[in-house]
Formats: structure tokens, C-alpha cells, sequence
């Protein structure tokens, strides 16, 4: 079925935020004498083990990851908050979430100049108002964003749940040098009076608005509005409203612009106003100060979905005084709360993985965000929680870790899901300012609420209602499913897997990925039979479990690992033999070569629309992914010891790609054929090369799950989503603490011989509440009762862990 809008599919684009739209606000000024506040350094040098006096907050960086892909947003923030103010770059190949750490130019808080107080000289557009930043003074905190411009102009942030606070710094000069912009690199300096302007441009970073309005006050500078705006991964459109004062200077005058065109003639803009509707591009309102008395001025911006009067309503209950240290405080509190639950050795880091660890973990309590009572879709009492962005990545990973240290909000994530479910007829796989994102794969929210009910997440979840959406997800083809459910499922449920040349005649998707949507699928499948198990449903459990195995129905036994030099023609490869291949309706064997979609080979061709049968990962990536089933996958692969060797090379050869979130798992699946002590190896080998407290300090697409998969494997567990399994290896702290959901009590984790310099990483023993535990794996119980668990190290692998009765459970060795 031809599905012509996927023809030109864009590259998945994540973007971390999509709610900052309001933020370019940009300061006019001049002065180039202006010095930023001194850069805020660590103070690092006193953290030592047990003292109780560290402030983890020292060790976050929120910068890391805001070059080479990795797309975090580094601006102000609560925990899950929705405002979230920063800086926008124009190098936009790296700015998704909009600041990026390299010399690009700063959009939002560009100055607008004039020579002559003249405020139609200022820039206006996007693009002509780009300024340079001061080198190096980008300053990121939990709760507090700064940053110098090549414009005598020092702009801070900070940020409540719905509202941001911005702090403009001026020079306390008359009149102020300033570099204007030429053309290229060219710059002319001129001296101008200090009179700043501000502009709020109703934009958004991927230029997506339609329509729109927006209107200042004359009298006090109040600024309203909001428009229609386009999701960043996803269908359809939403609204965004926002609402900004200012305090700290004389106003002089107010107007409104139309790309270049500035007036102080109109004062409102849109179709509501009376005037033509908005065009895309450049428009807003600005204001001009006089020369501010305290040489600062506030821009308090509320926002909001449902209008413009919530926008100012949540503003001034938010804050009502414009106190930027009170609200800076107040924000660095909730993240200190949050992350106390959590206390580490510090004793022998070095100061990079430390931060490696607390800003990963910091990065996962970013995204989903809260939106309680900012939904305009439906009326409901649940929470509503959005920027799923998407349940692909941040399944594996980050829900399992937010269900341990954060169970709270994880439950609210779980009830808002089920609520989506309710209102929208089906549980989102993506989903991003209140619009349905891209289906990547399966309907992996299956997973996460196994996972959920399997870690006895109860308050108010309503289970019955959880279950009828995952079975909806199993059954129910929608119309179109690239945005939500699973599509072929009359193939999955006739012939056993998604066939490559799929005829779906019940819905409309796009008809590739048939090797990774049929495996996902299987697990889904299997994430479902557990809640039939659980809730009661005998007949389901049996039909869910029977479709979880048709991962093997495309195990082709004979494939080779066999490719094509690109430059010299020459065939390369390997000897392994057997792997997950595309197979047709009639049930022969078409081939994608099982290298394809790696990094040592055309990495780039997996996305929806490029007809192969997996999804941004090989088929070498994708057969192992077999997470309830382990034992036969091992021997398909010919035992535990061909497997262990070809994991051992999966993950030296290049073909794995750790920048993305499948490829977490087969870190420690050395566990299920005996080899533990090969997964404390492998993390060791990812962190600190790849996963580190550089800018670039990550792999790929952060999506609050990078952070996620360095918190776990710091801590010395990593989770098999969707299961009671949790895989141990041993932390890379001396001794971790989580606390119980209760409050009450604490599971620790405690190497003996801990060795700092990470020779002795292989567990010899372990003890669990002073018993010997030979398993390699625990349960979930442990972080919700507490408890001990100690592991002796040494520098060669041991037998622990290595026994049949000690492996992870598998369906074929009896799982159930
Ligand atoms: C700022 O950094 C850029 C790139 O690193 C460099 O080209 C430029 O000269 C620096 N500017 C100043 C004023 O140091
Ligand atoms: C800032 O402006 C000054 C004056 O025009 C210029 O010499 C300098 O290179 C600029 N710095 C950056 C980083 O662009
Ligand atoms: C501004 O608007 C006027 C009147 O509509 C028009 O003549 C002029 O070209 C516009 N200027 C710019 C820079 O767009
Ligand atoms: C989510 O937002 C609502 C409404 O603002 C608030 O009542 C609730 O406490 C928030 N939840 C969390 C976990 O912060
Ligand atoms: C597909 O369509 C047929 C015919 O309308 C219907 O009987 C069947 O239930 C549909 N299958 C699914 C999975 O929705
Ligand atoms: C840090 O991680 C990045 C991204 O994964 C990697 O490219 C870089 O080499 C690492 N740096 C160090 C010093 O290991
Ligand atoms: C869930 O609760 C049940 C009953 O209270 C208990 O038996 C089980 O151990 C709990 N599971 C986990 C993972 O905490």
C-alpha cells in the first residue's frame, strides 16, 4: 500500500522540548565593557566519602551532551517542569533543543541595536539578529541558565513549573559601544544610548507556526498571545499561549513587527485583533526600556495550553514577586529532593565520572513532563503527563529507573498513560505536545506497564483499564498505525511474524521494519501475557505467551555475516552463522544483509520509509533481542559459548552503535549464558570513553535515557524492562544507597575490595542481607524492602554466577 507522506519521511529528529517557543526574547544592547558574572566553577575538591555535606548538584553538568547529537536541553528547569527557558543556536543540524555548546549564533536574545535610539534600525527577523555569544559563558545549573552576548547584554534563567524568569544584565554606561553586524563576519562599532529593547518573537524553533496572535500592553508592557504550532515528531498541530511582564526600567514605548517591519503605530497582531492573519515567520511585540536604574531588567513569561489568561495566571501564582534568587533556590531545592534518594561513595572517582553519573541522572527526571491540568484535550482528574518522547527509547531504560527512585511520579506517568489510552482510544508510543508522535516499532507502553504492574505500582492505577489497552494494542489495528498500535496484525496473527511483503489491508503504515517490529511485537506480546497472568485472564495468558515465541519464525539458520567492501569490492565478514532475516508471505526467505544499519555499514538507511526490515539498528543488533527467551536464543546460536563470543565481537567489531537505546541491553546479556564478569567488562569499556562529562560527552540522542543507561550501570544493576529482573554487576562506587519508596529504609549496594582504578571488576562472591547469593540477578524487592547486598571483587572472573540455576529466567527454561 503506497503511503506517499512517508516518501519523505524526515530522519527521526528528537527534540528535546518543544515548549521554549516564547523564549526569544531578545535584548537590545550595547556595550561591550559588560563582564558576565565570573563562570560558575565546581567546587569540588572537598567530597569525600560519608560526608554529608556533598551537594550533588556540584556534580551536574547539564552541557553535557548538547554537541555531537546528543541533544539535551541544558536551560532551566524543574524536575518534569514544562518551562523551560535557554538559549537558541542557528546551527540547527545540532539544535533540537536548542543551545548548542560550539560557536553558533544566539536566536533567542539577540541584541537589537540602533545607532541612533531608533527602534525600526533594530533586527528584527530570526536569523538577522543572531549574535555571538562571550566565549566560554555558557554556565548551566540545575534550575539556572546563563549567557554572555557579544553585546555588552548578560542574559540569566530560571524556572518554576509554567513559568520562566529571565535576568537581563546591562551595562550601567549612557552610552555603550556595540559591535553591529555587517554581513559575514563583518562587524562595525559604534557607539549607541543604553536603551534596551525587547522583542518576544512568536515563533518556534522548527518554523512551524500558523496563525497566531499576540498583543502588548502600552501602558505596562504586558505581552499575550499564542499560536498554532506543528509537534516536532509527530501528527496534527497544538496551541501555545504565554504571557510576559517586565519589571526593573521606565518603559518608553511599545509596538509590534512583522518580519523586518517594526511600529509603535500598532499594538497587536492577528486575526482576533482585527488584523490579517499571521503569516509564518518572524512577528511579535516588543518593548523599549529606558536605561534601566539597577542595570537589569526581569521578563517573567508564563505559558500555558489552554489560553493566554493561564499563561498570566499561572505566572503570577507561580511567581508573583519576580525574585529570580528565591525561584532559583526554590528550583535547586526540588532537584536536591529528588535526587536524594540516592547517596553514593564518592571515595576514589575522579571528578569526570562523577559528574558522568549525576547529570545522567539529573537528564532522566527532564522528559516526560507534567502537564496536569494543562490539557485542553479532555477533562479528567488523572495526571496528565506528555513529552513521551518516545516510549521506544526511554522503555528500556529510564521508566525502570524512574520506577526505583522515583515511583511517585512514575505511578502519575503510568495513570496518565492509561488516561491517554482512555480519551484517545490508544496507548501513544511517541507522544509530544499533546500530538501523536511516530510508532517506531512495537506498542512498547505494553512493556511499560508490565513493568509497572510486575513492580507492584499501585496507587490508583486502574489495572483493568491498563490491560484492555495493551490487549487493544495486540488486536485492534487502527486506521493508521505509524502513530499508534501495531499495523499486519491479521499477518501476525495468520502467518506468525510481519512478512516483508505485507498487503495490509486494515490499516495504513509504513510496510517496513518486518525483522524489528515482529520481534518487538513478540515481547509486547509477552509483556501482555504477564498482566493476563497477573490480572486473571488464564485464556489470554496462554494466546500471549503462544505469540511471543514468533520471534523465531524468522530465524533463518543459515545466514551468513557477509558484506561488501564499498571501496575494494572485496566480501567481508564473519563466521556466525544464523540470524533474524525478512521473510515473505509465502514463507521463503528474502535477506538483508545482516551488517546493514550498523555503524561499519550504510548506518544510515533504517529509518521507516527506506523499505529494510529493521529499524535504526542491524539485523546483528536486532537478534539478540530477545529478552524473554535468552536460553533458546543461546542455542540457536550454537551455546553459550558461540554466543559469548559473538556478543564479545558484536561489541568490539564496530557494529554496535551505543548512541542508541536497543543497544543497551546486549551490554549485559553475557549474564544469560553464564559470563557475568564479560558484562562488567563491556561497561567498563563504554564509560568514561563514550559515555562522559564532555560537551560531547555522549553517543547519540540523549532522550533522558543515555543518562539512564550510565545511572544503572554506575549503581551495579541494569533492568530487563518489563520483567522481575534486574542483571547485577558491580557499581562503580565504592558503596550506593537508593531509598526505599517508604522512606524508611535504604538498599545498599557495597563493593568489598573496591578498587578505584577499576582492575578488580569481577564478582567473586556476593552476599545478600548477609546470605550468599550465587544468583546473577536480583529482583525488584530489594529496593522496595532494602536491604544489603555486598559483592567481592577481584581482577580475574570467577565461577559466580555462572551456574545453570544462576542465570536470569528464560520462557524455555521455565520462566513461568
Ligand atoms: C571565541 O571562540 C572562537 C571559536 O573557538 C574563536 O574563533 C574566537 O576568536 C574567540 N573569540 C574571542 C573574543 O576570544
Ligand atoms: C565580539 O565583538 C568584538 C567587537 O566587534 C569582536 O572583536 C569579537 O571578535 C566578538 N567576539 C566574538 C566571539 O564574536
Ligand atoms: C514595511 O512595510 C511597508 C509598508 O507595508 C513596505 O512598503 C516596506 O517594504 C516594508 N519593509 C520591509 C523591510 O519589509
Ligand atoms: C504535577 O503538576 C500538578 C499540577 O501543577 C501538581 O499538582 C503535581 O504535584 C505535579 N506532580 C509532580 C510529581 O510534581
Ligand atoms: C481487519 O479487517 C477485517 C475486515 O474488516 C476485520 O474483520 C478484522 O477484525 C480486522 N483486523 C484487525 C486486526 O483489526
Ligand atoms: C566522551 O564521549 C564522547 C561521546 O561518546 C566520545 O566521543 C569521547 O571520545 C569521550 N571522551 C573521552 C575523553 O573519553
Ligand atoms: C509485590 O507485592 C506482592 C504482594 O504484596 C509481593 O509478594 C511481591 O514480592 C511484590 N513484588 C515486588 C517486585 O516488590
Amino acid at each position: 500500500m503506497a503511503v506517499p507522506f512517508l516518501k519523505s519521511f524526515p530522519r527521526r529528529r528528537r527534540v528535546f522540548s518543544v515548549v521554549l517557543l516564547f523564549t526569544f526574547i531578545w535584548a537590545l544592547l550595547p556595550v561591550e565593557s559588560f563582564n558576565p558574572p565570573r563562570r560558575v566553577l565546581l567546587s569540588i575538591t572537598k567530597t569525600l566519602a560519608g560526608k554529608s555535606n556533598i551537594d550533588v548538584l556540584e556534580f551536574i553538568d547539564p552541557l553535557i551532551g548538547t554537541v555531537n547529537g546528543g541533544h539535551v536541553f541544558p536551560g532551566a528547569t524543574l524536575p518534569y517542569g514544562m518551562a523551560k527557558p535557554g538559549a537558541d543556536t542557528n546551527n540547527y543540524a545540532e539544535a533540537a533543543a536548542g543551545f548548542v555548546s560550539d560557536d553558533s549564533l544566539i536566536l533567542g536574545f539577540s541584541q537589537l541595536h540602533d545607532s541612533e535610539d531608533d527602534f525600526k534600525k533594530c533586527r528584527y527577523v530570526g536569523a538577522d539578529r543572531a549574535i555571538s555569544r562571550v566565549n566560554d559563558s555558557a554556565t548551566a545549573k540545575p534550575g539556572y541558565f546563563a549567557i554572555g552576548l557579544n553585546n555588552s547584554v548578560y542574559a540569566e534563567m530560571t524556572a518554576t513549573a509554567h513559568t520562566s524568569l529571565f535576568r537581563f544584565s546591562f551595562p550601567p554606561e549612557a552610552d555603550v559601544p556595540y559591535a553591529y553586524p555587517k554581513s559575514g563576519n563583518e562587524e562595525i562599532l559604534q557607539t549607541v544610548p543604553n536603551s534596551p529593547l525587547i522583542l518576544l518573537d512568536l515563533i518556534d524553533l522548527g518554523g512551524s507556526r500558523s496563525g497566531g496572535d499576540i498583543k502588548v500592553n502600552m501602558a505596562t508592557a504586558r505581552m499575550e498571545g499564542g499560536g498554532d504550532f506543528r509537534p516536532s515528531f509527530g501528527h496534527g498541530q497544538y496551541k501555545a499561549y504565554f504571557c510576559a511582564d517586565f519589571q526593573g526600567a521606565e518603559i518608553r514605548r511599545t509596538g509590534t513587527f512583522l518580519r523586518a517591519n517594526a511600529t509603535d503605530g500598532t499594538q497587536a497582531l492577528g486575526s482576533t485583533y482585527g488584523t490579517t492573519r499571521l503569516s509564518q515567520g518572524s512577528a511579535g511585540t516588543w518593548v523599549q526600556f529606558a536605561q534601566a536604574p539597577q542595570n537589569q531588567i526581569l521578563a517573567r513569561v508564563g505559558i500555558s495550553f489552554i489560553s493566554a489568561s493561564q499563561a498570566c495566571h499561572n505566572a503570577e501564582q507561580e511567581i508573583g514577586d519576580f525574585d529570580f534568587a528565591r525561584v532559583m533556590t526554590a528550583s535547586q531545592s526540588a532537584w536536591r529532593d529528588k535526587l536524594s534518594v540516592i547517596k553514593a561513595d564518592h571515595t576514589g572517582l575522579s571528578i569526570d565520572l562523577l559528574k558522568t553519573f549525576w547529570s545522567g541522572l539529573y537528564r532522566t527526571m527532564l522528559s516526560p513532563q507534567n502537564y496536569t491540568g494543562e490539557n485542553p484535550l479532555w477533562v479528567s482528574d488523572e495526571p496528565y503527563y506528555d513529552s513521551f518522547y518516545c516510549i521506544w527509547d526511554s522503555f528500556r531504560a529510564q521508566h525502570p529507573l524512574l520506577t526505583i527512585i522515583d515511583p511517585e511520579t512514575q505511578t502519575d506517568m503510568i495513570r496518565a498513560l492509561i488516561d491517554i489510552y482512555k480519551y484517545e482510544g490508544k496507548l501513544p508510543d511517541c507522544r509530544m505536545s499533546f500530538s501523536k508522535g511516530y510508532t517506531q516499532g512495537g506498542s512498547n507502553a505494553d512493556v511499560v506497564l508490565a513493568d509497572a504492574l510486575i513492580k507492584n505500582l499501585t496507587r490508583g492505577i486502574d489495572w483493568a483499564l491498563a490491560y484492555e489497552a495493551v490487549v487493544s494494542d495486540a488486536e485492534e489495528e487502527p486506521a493508521d498505525w505509524s502513530i499508534s498500535g501495531r499495523g499486519g496484525i491479521e499477518s501476525w496473527r495468520t502467518l506468525g511474524y510481519i512478512p516483508v511483503d505485507d498487503d495490509d489491508r486494515n490499516g495504513t503504515g509504513p510496510l517496513s521494519r518486518s525483522i524489528s517490529r515482529t520481534v518487538e511485537y513478540a515481547y509486547d506480546d509477552f509483556a501482555i501475557a504477564f498482566m493476563a497472568r497477573e490480572l486473571g485472564h488464564k485464556e489470554d495468558e496462554k494466546k500471549y505467551l503462544k505469540r511471543s515465541g514468533n520471534w523465531r519464525n524468522l530465524w533463518q539458520p543459515e545466514y551468513e555475516d557477509r558484506y561488501q567492501d564499498g571501496t575494494t569490492g572485496a566480501m567481508l565478514g564473519s563466521d556466525f552463522r544464523g540470524f533474524l532475516q525478512p521473510r515473505r508471505q509465502d514463507g521463503t526467505f528474502s535477506e538483508q544483509t545482516a551488517r546493514l544499519c550498523s555503524p561499519v555499514y550504510e548506518q544510515h538507511i533504517c529509518y521507516f520509509d527506506t523499505s529494510q526490515s529493521t529499524y535504526e539498528g542491524s539485523p546483528w543488533l536486532y537478534s539478540f533481542y530477545v529478552p524473554h527467551d535468552m536460553a533458546s536464543l543461546i542455542k540457536l546460536m550454537g551455546g553459550p559459548e558461540l554466543f559469548v563470543s559473538r556478543l564479545d565481537y558484536f561489541h568490539s567489531s564496530g557494529i554496535n552503535y551505543m548512541g542508541n537505546e536497543p543497544n543497551f541491553l546486549p551490554t549485559f546479556q553475557f549474564h544469560y549464558a553464564g559470563r557475568p564478569g564479560r558484562s562488567a567488562y563491556w561497561v567498563h569499556q563504554y564509560i568514561p570513553s563514550l559515555f562522559n562529562s564532555s560537551v560531547a560527552g555522549i553517543p547519540g540522542n540523549d532522550d533522558c535515557a543515555m543518562g539512564a543507561f550510565s545511572a544503572f550501570a554506575f549503581m551495579g544493576f541494569f533492568p530487563v524492562a518489563g520483567q522481575d529482573v534486574l542483571l547485577l554487576t558491580p557499581p562503580l562506587f565504592r558503596e550506593v544507597r537508593i531509598r526505599t519508596p517508604d522512606g524508611r529504609g535504604w538498599a545498599t549496594l557495597r563493593n568489598v575490595n573496591f578498587d578505584p582504578e577499576y582492575k578488580a571488576i569481577y564478582i567473586q562472591s556476593v552476599k545478600l542481607n548477609g546470605k550468599s547469593h550465587t544468583k546473577n540477578w536480583i529482583t525488584h524487592d530489594f529496593f522496595r524492602k532494602g536491604g544489603l547486598l555486598e559483592f567481592v571483587l577481584g581482577p580475574q572472573e570467577s565461577d559466580w554466577g555462572t551456574q545453570k540455576e544462576d542465570l536470569p529466567p528464560s520462557m524455555s527454561t521455565g520462566m513461568f
